[in-house]
């Protein structure tokens, strides 16, 4: 029996906008500045652009609304939400298992987004050192470390890689972060944290944007990521698009679920859902805008891959006007958007040993946070020590795959399109109808286009997809 029904009240959200706030803080993220830009940037651009805000909409947004009804409706973890949405429309309480997923999917994901970012970390830190000796030369405006080329420049992340204890120390001092704010709670917690935290974030978007359109090459980047050409997309790539678009909502690990949960009043879900859908994918744009002017304006490669941000970017804020200031602010913009959104994969688990262990808070977010830990120093040393290691070498689609790209994919190709399919087999067909209209407040054709998008369209997607995508022998490509 879920210890759930305590005494002392749950937690909750001061207000529908403190909501708002904490839910787009879980999906921009490293999501948005890091890995949209870099598969954009392999994947060619435009016409990976358009198929990604298409599933955007087309499936994420529907499941973004879904997953927030779940919550709000159980009012506990994840797996009591879901289980209470059950019994609430007399179907099998075995539904909550996608919940369990969910929660070991969130814990898998905070293990490695919290090495990577302590990448970040790590650069908001050499990045600082440069701009502090360029305030001590005197000229706080420069570019360019005199005399540092770009070898040494781009060797910097191989330094850091090949240091296990360098990574472990930041992979420590970030989780200790995430930690810290899930334990404080809700309220003064991950509240609190995103009040401060995502005006900076936009603030720093919008000031670095603008200084690349003019420091960059603007025209060329909008060209890159706004023309289409559908020669480029593969049936992998499609697998990508998706993967992305749950990933960037943070779909499929029942984040929503949880953040939902904490929701006490009672307006429509569908005004909520599209703006926090039309906030993230606004960003991840932007982030296109903002890396793309400067890395073209250098005449480096849009398709380096992860590197890009960590390798390709410093060298070319380096050779530009004020670069060492610029390139701080940069990395101190993807670290404040990271803590936001790791608070949010670490409270899945926590409030599941709240709700189904009856753990206090501070026990919990302590058990799941150190854990974590531990599976990131793993992830870490993967790229060292244990460089040879390939988790699921058996699986060809993994057959390369380090460590912590060994988790990343599979929870972002396997159990995130799982999960979201499972929501939205669940909330289309086995929730019950007038729970489902009363407590989501969608009416009319809305209701209409909302419940075809999630009965039909969402599995029938998401399951072709997830087909294709890990047995790309399928459609023989
Ligand atoms: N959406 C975040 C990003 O883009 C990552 C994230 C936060 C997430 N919470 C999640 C991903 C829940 C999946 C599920 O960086």
């Amino acid at each position: 029996m879920a210890a759930s029904t305590g005494t002392t009240p749950r937690e909750g959200w001061s207000s529908r906008s403190a909501f708002i706030l904490a839910a787009i803080g879980a999906a921009v993220g490293l999501g948005n500045v890091w890995r949209f830009p870099t598969l954009a940037g392999e994947n060619g651009g435009g016409a990976f652009v358009l198929v990604y805000v298409a599933f955007v909409f087309l499936l994420g947004l529907p499941l973004v609304i879904s997953e927030i009804f779940l919550g709000r409706t159980g009012q506990d973890d994840a797996v009591g939400s879901i289980r209470k949405v059950a019994q609430r429309s007399g179907v099998s309480e075995a539904w909550s298992g996608f919940g369990i997923m969910g929660v070991v999917a969130a814990f898998l994901i905070v293990s490695f987004y919290s090495v990577v970012a302590g990448w970040v970390l790590y650069y908001v830190g050499v990045m600082g050192a440069d701009f502090v000796g360029a305030l001590a030369a005197g000229d706080p405006l420069r570019g360019a470390l005199p005399g540092e080329s770009q070898e040494a420049i781009q060797g910097r992340m191989g330094d850091l890689f090949a240091d296990p204890m360098l990574l472990l120390a930041m992979h420590f001092a970030f989780m200790g972060v995430t930690l810290y704010i899930v334990a404080r709670g809700i309220g003064s917690g991950i509240e609190a944290a995103a009040t401060v935290l995502m005006p900076m974030f936009f603030v720093l978007l919008i000031g670095i944007t603008i200084y690349g359109a003019f420091a960059g090459d603007m025209g060329e980047a909008l060209a890159f990521l706004f023309t289409p050409d559908f020669s480029k997309l593969t049936s992998q790539s499609l697998n990508t698009a998706l993967g992305q678009a749950l990933f960037s909502l943070s779909l499929g690990v029942a984040g929503l679920i949880t953040y939902g949960s904490y929701i006490k009043g009672s307006d429509g879900l569908g005004s909520t859902s599209l703006t926090i859908a039309f906030a993230d994918t606004g960003v991840a744009l932007i982030a296109g805008m903002m890396i793309f002017p400067i890395v073209f304006a250098v005449g480096l490669d849009p398709a380096a891959g992860p590197t890009l941000v960590f390798q390709t970017l410093p060298f070319a804020f380096q050779t530009m006007p004020a670069g060492s200031l610029i390139g701080l602010l940069f990395f101190v913009l993807i670290l404040v958007a990271a803590v936001t959104s790791s608070i949010s994969l670490l409270e899945v688990p926590t409030a599941w040993g709240i709700g189904e262990m009856g753990w206090s808070r501070t026990t919990s977010a302590l058990i799941f946070g150190g854990s974590a830990f531990l599976v990131g120093i793993a992830c870490l040393l993967g790229y060292n020590v244990w460089a040879d290691v390939r988790p699921l070498g058996f699986w060809d689609l993994f057959a390369d795959t380090d460590i912590l790209d060994t988790i990343d994919g599979f929870t972002g190709k396997v159990m995130l399109p799982l999960g979201a399919f499972f929501t939205a087999i669940f909330v289309g067909w086995r929730a019950d109808r007038r729970l489902v209209q009363e407590m989501t407040g969608l009416s009319g054709s809305w209701l209409a286009l909302w419940r075809f998008l999630i009965a039909w369209l969402c599995p029938l997607a998401v399951g072709l997809i997830l087909v294709t995508g890990l047995f790309p022998a399928i459609l023989g490509s």
